[in-house]
């Protein structure tokens, strides 16, 4: 579904690696957490799956269509909620879903089935007709999401999506993720809440330093750690690149 190969990238004058020869490999029908500390490559990482950013070298596809050699067909099969909440804040929240399906060349009918089913999850359908600028924080969050999600994405990428939820929309958010991909699709997102991770990821990894230093199920990184807390693998590893 999403096969990254020794993906690699330094930023113009850093002889540091953001992303050193990371290669993973995610299934249908998963929720893959990605995890690591500050500065340790989520963003960049994802910013490459998402054709925002080139990479130095290494490969990406999705749905079998390479994110470099055949971008727009691998881009119509991702949904993508950035961290920064950059939108277009002038636009109304019927506006920019619509702009967003128009994009994706989503029908009306289906737009419409669609952004109802997740502006009632979220509660947002008396503020869909307001300017988004003056909406909160966390309903920029929710209408990205919408955006995101409007053209029934095979890939959903989220980087850093419980940020500024309150608990009950972190809640719905991580039912909308198992929702999806009880559908047969797979969600790739970036957190450093270990326990967000813990919750609802079929699998993890742990990225310290731009090289993915541990994949697997929680169990097995358990297992293969010593038995010890999610936490405290993440510190060791995490703090054993720094040492
Ligand atoms: N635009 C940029 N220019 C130069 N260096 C950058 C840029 N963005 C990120 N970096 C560096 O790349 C590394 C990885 O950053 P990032 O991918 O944002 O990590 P994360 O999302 O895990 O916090 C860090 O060392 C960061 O300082
Ligand atoms: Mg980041």
């Amino acid at each position: 579904m999403l096969k990254i190969e020794n993906l690699t990238k330094s930023y113009a004058k850093s002889n540091i690696k953001a992303v050193d020869d990371l290669s993973l490999e995610l299934n249908k029908g998963e929720i893959f957490g990605f995890l690591g500390p500050n500065g340790a490559g989520k963003t960049t990482t994802i910013k490459m799956i998402t054709g925002i950013l080139e990479s130095d070298s290494g490969s990406i596809s999705i749905s079998g269509f390479d994110i470099k050699k055949d971008s727009i067909n691998a881009k119509r099969n991702i949904g993508y909620v950035s961290d920064s909440h950059v939108i277009y804040d002038k636009l109304t929240g019927r506006e920019y879903v619509d702009f967003m399906a128009n994009i994706y060349g989503v029908d009306m009918q289906t737009r419409q089935e669609r952004a109802n089913k997740l502006l009632e999850k979220f509660e947002l359908k008396d503020a869909f007709d307001s300017q988004i600028k003056t909406y909160s924080h966390g309903m920029k969050q929710k209408i990205s999401i919408i955006g995101a999600l409007i053209h029934n994405p095979n890939l959903w990428v989220l980087d850093e999506p419980m940020t500024g939820l309150d608990p009950q929309s972190a809640f719905q958010l991580k039912e909308l993720m198992r929702e999806h991909c009880n559908d047969g699709k797979t969600v790739f997102f970036s957190t450093h809440v270990l326990e967000v991770a813990e919750k609802i990821c079929d699998r993890i990894g742990i990225i310290v330093k731009g090289k993915l230093v541990t994949v697997g199920n929680l169990d097995e990184i358990k297992a293969a750690q010593g038995d010890s807390s999610l936490e405290d693998i993440f510190l060791s590893v995490a703090g054993g690149a720094n040492a």
